[in-house]
């Protein structure tokens, strides 16, 4: 199998999703806390922004707490926000010398303040960084991000005739950049470890298109190996958008 530092730039996905699942099932097999799973995780976290980065990604995007995950125990949740507030400034020299540049997605307006303010500065002090997107999803859920478009597009007219005219003709680009994701490319390649075959609410409406790559691999065992096969796996892959594979190749008629 060839490494993904082997292909050709143009074929390497420029957004990859991860859906880091199994830290809890991983520290299981140990005899270790639920917590620590998350601990060793989220030092994944760090060497996957430089495996994607040396691969030739341009985003990825690190599905760290679901709209779903607010039904964890208290202690989980606790345990979670305090690790990512303890976690992040540390993190942020290292993002600063690789030149990678964090984003958020999700409504981080309902995470405790100490989180918060750490995000803010982790994005403040990034934001001009190019090598690299670390788009963080927090309180992320792609229905969510679906209804709040369109609540957005609703809200965006000054009369109900405009509303009722623009809502006749709306079209499922129109109601794309109603969802503020502007500096996001699409999802190519949607990776979840940890064995499970579901999206869980990631990305949803790029789910339409992205390549999905299941991993039985736990997230805190994740290794560049595995990214790199992830990778090779996509380039592989014929995407066809509905198309024909001879449209695709060239050999029939647009
Ligand atoms: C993923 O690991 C991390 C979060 C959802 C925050 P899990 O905590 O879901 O691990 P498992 O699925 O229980 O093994
Ligand atoms: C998805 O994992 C969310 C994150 C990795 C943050 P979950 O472990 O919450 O997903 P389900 O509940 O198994 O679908
Ligand atoms: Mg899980």
């Amino acid at each position: 199998m060839s490494s993904a530092e082997d292909l050709p730039l143009q074929c390497v996905p420029q957004h990859v999703a991860i859906i880091m699942d199994g830290n809890g099932r991983w520290a299981k097999a140990q005899g270790l806390s639920r917590l620590e799973g998350h601990k060793q995780g989220a030092k994944r976290l760090r060497d996957v922004i430089r495996w994607a980065r040396d691969a030739g990604v341009k985003q990825v995007s690190l599905y760290a707490f679901s709209t779903e995950n607010w039904k964890r125990p208290k202690l989980e949740i606790t345990g979670l926000m305090t690790l990512m507030a303890t976690m992040l400034p540390l993190e942020v020299p290292r993002m600063i010398k690789e030149n990678a540049r964090m984003l958020v997605l999700g409504d981080v307006s309902k995470l405790p303040w100490f989180a918060r303010r750490a995000l803010k500065k982790a994005v403040e002090a990034t934001k001009d960084n190019t090598s690299i997107d670390v788009i963080l999803c927090l309180n992320y859920g792609g229905q969510q991000e679906i209804v709040e478009a369109a609540k957005h597009f609703f809200e965006s007219f000054d009369n109900d005739k405009e509303r009722a005219l623009a809502f006749a003709n709306l079209t499922p680009e129109t109601l794309y950049a109603h969802m503020g994701r502007e500096a996001i490319f699409p999802v190519d390649l949607l990776i979840r470890t940890g064995g499970e075959k579901r999206i869980s609410n990631f990305h949803l409406w790029d789910a339409a298109y992205a390549e999905l790559y299941f991993t039985d691999t736990n997230w805190p065992a994740y290794t560049e190996e595995d990214l790199q096969e992830a990778i090779a796996d996509y380039v592989g892959r014929e995407r066809r958008f509905g198309k024909t594979s001879e449209q695709i190749q060239g050999v029939a008629d647009e």
